[in-house]
């Protein structure tokens, strides 16, 4: 019995190392693109990233530049769908964050103002909670900001391990909008530096008296 339990941990373990999950294809309406085709190719086989420092926050390991990575063209208004390789498994939010490039997204390192387009967390229901784990995330690029090339990054805050450290898993894609608008979105933040580890949505400790809860990072940007 003992040792059963202590395989299944070490095969967990093992496991880890190898990999989580990975946003790591994007649809544009009913169009899906390759694996990684306007996706940034991380080369940190899937771990999280966990520092909240780490400049790796913005678009994952080997996420700091998009030399190698098409750029999408999207309608202001249109859908996308970041799809993961398998479903996320980690309990957390999942949230989406647009950053306008000073030039050519290509060569943006994320380094300028982000400001967040979605979340998605928990609901409550009779004293449990359930968080949208699964494989595709939908929404549409705001109808009212500027044209122009942005990085358009999924986080999930996996949050599932209450007082151990948080783990992101954050993937970045590369749009050019067209057909946009004027607004200048805000609250803008930078990242690193836009979660705290003070932050409720970050220390939450989802199996204890757990019935509220708030994302962490910026109020989402409505048009
Ligand atoms: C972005 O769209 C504009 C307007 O159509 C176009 O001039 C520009 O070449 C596009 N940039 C990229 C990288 O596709």
């Amino acid at each position: 019995m003992k040792l059963t339990v202590l395989l299944a941990a070490l095969t967990l373990g093992v496991a880890d190392v190898s990999g989580h999950y990975i946003f790591q294809q994007l649809s544009a309406g009913s169009k899906k693109f390759a694996v990684y085709e306007h996706i940034r190719k991380n080369s940190n086989y899937n771990s999280p990233v966990t520092s909240l420092s780490d400049n790796n926050l913005r678009c994952n390991v080997g996420g700091s530049s998009g030399a190698s990575t098409t750029v999408l063209g999207v309608k202001a208004g249109d859908s996308f769908t970041f799809t993961a390789d398998v479903a996320v498994y980690h309990q957390g939010p999942i949230s989406l964050y647009m950053s306008k490039a000073p030039g050519s997204v290509s060569d943006y390192d994320g380094s300028g103002d982000w400001f967040k387009v979605f979340d998605w967390g928990p609901t409550f229901n009779g004293g449990q909670s359930s968080w949208p784990m699964r494989t595709t995330y939908e929404y549409t690029i705001p109808k009212c900001i500027q044209n122009g090339e942005y990085l358009l990054r999924i986080q999930s805050l996996a949050i599932h391990n209450p007082g151990s450290t948080p783990q992101f898993y954050i993937s970045c894609a590369q749009v050019n909008v067209t057909g946009g608008g004027s607004a200048s979105p805000s609250p803008t933040v930078k990242i690193p530096g836009a979660f705290k580890a003070t932050d409720p949505g970050y220390t939450a400790n989802i199996y204890n008296n757990f019935n509220s809860y708030t994302v962490p990072g910026p109020s989402v940007f409505k048009c």
